[in-house]
């Protein structure tokens, strides 16, 4: 451990060193080098006390397609014998809505999981907005929103106590809440359902709840895990026009799904991944002309030989 300590320190520099110190109560003289300082602190500090300074962000990466929202880079993370993300890189522009497409247990959970903080990864590393995942959780946790697989509410409260209750966990004005949860309710077509406890309620209908918990803070970004999981033909189709006009709002939405007219069509930019990894990249049309394919079923046949809801 002391060791670790070390090796990290070392990569700090002086100013870095010296504000630690600081936080320890340790005044450092002005002459001391950088190896001094080092040494002394390998004696005093923990891990935490050295994470508390990396929370500011480093600059969000530019490229020539705009601000990245998400930069994932090599990142892996193992479960015991299975590799459930294996090696992925990926940038997410800012306003972008970007869909994760893939069978059952190709990694879109796990991944998920990890920019929101919920799983360590076991390599590489990501950043949301230039913080780093692993680090800067309580800066992150301001920017995005989750809508997580299973549904997280609070089965003996109704609808709206429920998005209450969040709304006023993010701190909310009264009056910002009441709003937002009425506009939420009658775009999902919720709204009759609104005083009906939670526990009640069907799977779709859970579904949409959450949705609207994910979004009561009005995220810069949200993730949205198999949104539509468990919805009949119409609700689905209600849920794509409300995930669309997110898209108006400029904000940035991940989402995963295994369903492939979901990913058509709503997607700016489709991810495929299969086993961990990610097999193609690209806008729905680009992937479709790059394979000669009619749908995204056709590409990914093409290029894994298998029908992704296969085994489902
Ligand atoms: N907590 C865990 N412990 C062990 N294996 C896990 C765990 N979570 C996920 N896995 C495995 O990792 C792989 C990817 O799972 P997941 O990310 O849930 O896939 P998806 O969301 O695409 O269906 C699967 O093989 C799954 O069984
Ligand atoms: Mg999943």
């Amino acid at each position: 451990m002391t060791s670790d300590i070390k090796s990290v320190l070392e990569g700090l520099n002086r100013k870095e060193l010296v504000e630690i110190a600081n936080r320890k109560k340790i005044s450092i003289p002005n002459n001391w080098s950088r190896s001094l300082i080092v040494e002394l602190l390998v004696l005093n500090v923990t891990i935490d006390n050295i994470q508390q300074i990396e929370k500011k962000p480093s600059k969000p990466k530019i490229t020539s397609e705009g601000i990245c929202a998400i930069v994932i880079k090599d990142l892996v993370k193992k479960f015991e014998d299975v590799t459930a993300v294996d090696n992925l890189s990926l940038e997410i522009m800012e306003g972008e809505l970007f869909s994760l497409l893939g069978p059952n247990g190709a990694g879109k959970t796990t991944t998920i999981n990890i920019l929101n903080g919920i799983m360590k990864p076991t390599k590489g590393t990501a950043t949301i907005a230039g913080f780093d995942v692993t680090k800067s959780l309580v800066e992150i946790k301001e920017i995005i929103g989750l809508c997580p697989q299973e549904a997280a509410v609070f089965k003996f409260l109704n609808a709206r106590e429920n998005i209450e209750l969040f709304g006023n966990l993010h701190s909310l004005s009264k009056k910002e809440i009441e709003e937002r949860t009425d506009m939420f309710l009658e775009l999902l077509g919720l709204a009759e359902a609104s005083e009906r406890k939670a526990g009640g309620f069907s799977g779709g209908m859970l579904r949409k709840l959450n949705l609207i918990i994910a979004l009561i803070s009005n995220p810069k970004i949200a993730f949205l895990d198999e949104p539509t999981v468990g919805m009949d033909a119409r609700a689905r189709r209600k849920t794509w026009e409300f995930i669309g006009s997110l898209k108006a709002e400029n904000k940035t939405i991940v989402l995963t799904t295994h369903y492939i007219e979901e990913a058509e069509t709503l997607s700016d930019r489709v991810g495929i991944i299969d086993y961990g990894k990610l097999v193609e990249l690209g806008t729905p049309k680009e992937l479709m002309e790059r394979h000669e394919a009619k749908n995204l079923e056709e590409v990914f046949l093409s290029i894994t030989g298998r029908r992704i809801m296969e085994g489902i």
